[in-house]
């Protein structure tokens, strides 16, 4: 539902005239991705009562913002690998990738300057705010075992408030005037997907995630799959392996599989499944029609992808 007309979108508002920001948009844009941003945001203003085409634009708007993060993110992470394919700053260099970020940002805030309201730009910057907070925040722990409150505060900022702002900005879209409901709804979907994410860099099929796994370790990120088990482990081990600049590939492997042996990986998914109930609980009050139904399929989905 909707797909095509998101991928065409997707496409032709690129529309930049320098010939390489066009190359490199598309191609990190027909890398594919799972579109689950302007899925959600049209989704949103369908289940509100509007009509789910008429969000689109705003749709677009946050997968630019989506992907330009991403375009950051390999950078800040010396990524490689992003979507199945050699990341853009590999294939691009730092430079391009960085300044095609910033082109794609601004694209977005053009689509909700003509397509949004005031409101919503206001909801989506302070999320693009938080995201950029979030990362550096991340950036500053690297090397360290983190709490479990610096962990949400992590994945709430870089994640959970852009998924919120595609619920609130599509229910808005749609007339719906409880928007705080809709993004704490994002909130918890967005939170149960980065944690899938960091589960998917200890077990996941790098055929189907696109990313190889282990990376997350190796950078010094400690996520939750080990931070939910670390009272079962010795503290001493793990702060050295993440705090070594250029750890070898065994002992990052020692370290993923003790993670996983410990439960790590079954705990994180039962902390997803938490979020996710919670935001299902906060959608009881939406109307129930065919556009609430691809949302509720959709939000299992994110759990049960490649596991
Ligand atoms: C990857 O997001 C970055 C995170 C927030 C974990 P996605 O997994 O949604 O990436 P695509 O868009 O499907 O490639
Ligand atoms: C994603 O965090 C956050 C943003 C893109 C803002 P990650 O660093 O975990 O994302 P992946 O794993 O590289 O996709
Ligand atoms: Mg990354
Ligand atoms: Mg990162
Ligand atoms: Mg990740």
């Amino acid at each position: 539902m909707f797909l095509k007309q998101i991928e065409e979108r997707l496409l032709s508002e690129l529309d930049p005239h320098v010939k390489l920001v066009l190359e490199t948009g598309r191609y990190i844009v027909e890398a594919g991705g799972k579109r689950l941003r302007p899925l959600f945001t049209v989704l949103s203003c369908g289940m509100c009562g509007g009509k789910p085409e008429d969000a689109l634009p705003l749709g677009v708007g946050l997968e630019y913002i989506h992907v330009a993060s991403l375009l950051h993110d390999d950078v800040v992470d010396g990524a490689s690998k992003r979507r199945g394919r050699d990341s853009a700053n590999l294939v691009f260099g730092d430079e391009v990738a960085v300044l095609t970020g910033d082109y794609m940002y601004a694209k977005a805030l053009h689509l909700f300057s003509t397509y949004g309201t005031q409101l919503m730009i206001k909801i989506v910057s302070q999320a693009v705010m938080d995201m950029a907070q979030a990362q550096v925040l991340e950036l500053t722990k690297v090397g360290e075992i983190i709490s479990e409150e610096e962990y949400f505060q992590i994945i709430d900022g870089k994640t959970a408030v852009l998924f919120g702002s595609c619920f609130a900005v599509g229910g808005l879209k749609g007339g719906c005037s409880n928007w705080e409901k809709l993004f704490e709804i994002g909130l918890r979907i967005g939170r149960a997907f980065q944690l899938i994410d960091d589960l998917l860099d200890y077990i996941g099929d790098p055929s189907k995630t696109g990313k190889p796994v282990g990376n997350d370790l190796k950078e010094g990120k400690s996520t939750y799959p080990l931070l939910c088990v670390l009272e079962k482990m010795d503290k001493e081990f793990v702060e050295n392996i993440l705090s070594k600049p250029e750890p070898t590939d065994e002992e990052i492997e020692r370290l993923r599989k003790e993670v996983l042996n410990l439960g790590g990986g079954e705990e994180t998914k039962n902390r997803a499944k938490r979020e996710i109930q919670e935001a299902k609980n906060l959608l009881k009050t939406f109307p129930e029609n065919e556009f609430k139904r691809e949302i509720l399929k959709l939000v299992d989905f994110v759990v049960e992808r490649n596991l």
